[in-house]
């Protein structure tokens, strides 16, 4: 499996992580993206970047699961939209069903969708009703076809729109479309919610590595990540802030462990929740 030297290829190390420790994570699917070549980049990862990234990735999968599983127990109609969705089992592993839309790049939708199917008819996946949308959110035209797809959903439901692994890899001018079209679509007291990097993390030495290791494994340039603080967060326009939290808070919230509070050693990631206004 892979897309070699693509930033997508992340989406399968991301996976890696959340296989290694399920007790944490709560996916139960991620294993099934990853291969001996995944294994041996992770391998690499950690030891060239820092260690705890299936702790990380764990705490952010059960983090945004939890958010997830709070509002569709609350609104079972509820559309679930996530965006760079990558390998992520979100529509497998919630407490009830819900619609979901997938959004990412064409080559990740298509080879996920024939996955997926595939799983499906063997029964290794349950059937679940998924929308899945091809769209480079680089394009503009791409962008406004995805804005009207997704419109005759958003407009009439409350919805739960998730951006994982991907704030940091848009330009600025592209998040700021993509979150106007947010604000315009979703009806009032739906949720966003995203992780982001500060930019005081230009200088951490993980993030110093994870940049190297980008760019040097996946062809990603090192001066391209976007980096916004909470206060971008909470200007937002037609949000208001429910939570703003930290990798070290999630690791206090779900685990006993203290493997995070050493912070020169891990990358140092940020959580926003945000709900429409009225
Ligand atoms: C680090 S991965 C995260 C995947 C997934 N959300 C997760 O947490 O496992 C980043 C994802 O964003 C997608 N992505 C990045 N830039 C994109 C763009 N311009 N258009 C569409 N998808 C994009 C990648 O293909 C990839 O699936």
């Amino acid at each position: 499996m892979g897309f070699d030297k693509h930033i997508s290829e992340s989406a399968f190390l991301v996976n890696e992580s959340r296989a290694r420790n399920v007790d944490l994570s709560r996916d139960i699917f991620a294993h099934l993206w990853v291969d001996d070549s995944t294994q041996k980049l992770w391998d690499d990862f950690s030891r060239e970047v820092y260690p705890h990234d299936e702790i990380e990735l764990s705490l952010r999968n059960r983090f945004f699961l939890d958010c997830l599983n709070s509002h569709i127990n609350a609104d079972t109609s509820i559309v679930f939209v996530n965006v760079g969705a990558g390998f992520t089992s979100y529509p497998f592993l919630t407490n009830k069903p819900c619609r979901c839309i997938e959004v990412d790049y064409a080559h990740v939708i298509d080879f996920k969708r024939k996955k997926i199917e595939g799983w499906q008819e063997e029964g290794i996946v349950p059937k679940r009703g998924i929308d899945y949308i091809a769209a480079d959110l680089n394009n503009k035209l791409e962008m406004e076809e995805l804005g009207s797809i997704l419109g005759s959903h958003l407009k009439i439901n409350h919805s739960f729109i998730l951006l994982e692994g991907l704030t940091y890899y848009l330009e600025m001018p592209v998040l700021r479309n993509l979150l106007a079209i947010f604000s315009e679509l979703q009806v009032g007291d739906s949720i966003l919610t995203f992780d982001f990097w500060t930019p005081d993390s230009a200088d951490h030495p993980v993030f110093i590595r994870f940049r190297e290791f980008f760019s040097k494994r996946f062809g990603y340039k090192e001066a391209r990540y976007n980096l916004f603080d909470a206060d971008f967060v909470r200007s937002i326009p037609g949000y208001s802030v429910v939570e703003i939290t930290s990798i070290q808070d999630l690791e206090k919230v779900y685990s006993k462990t203290t493997f995070l509070s050493d912070y020169e050693n891990i990358l140092p990631e940020q959580y926003a929740v945000l709900m429409k206004n009225a």
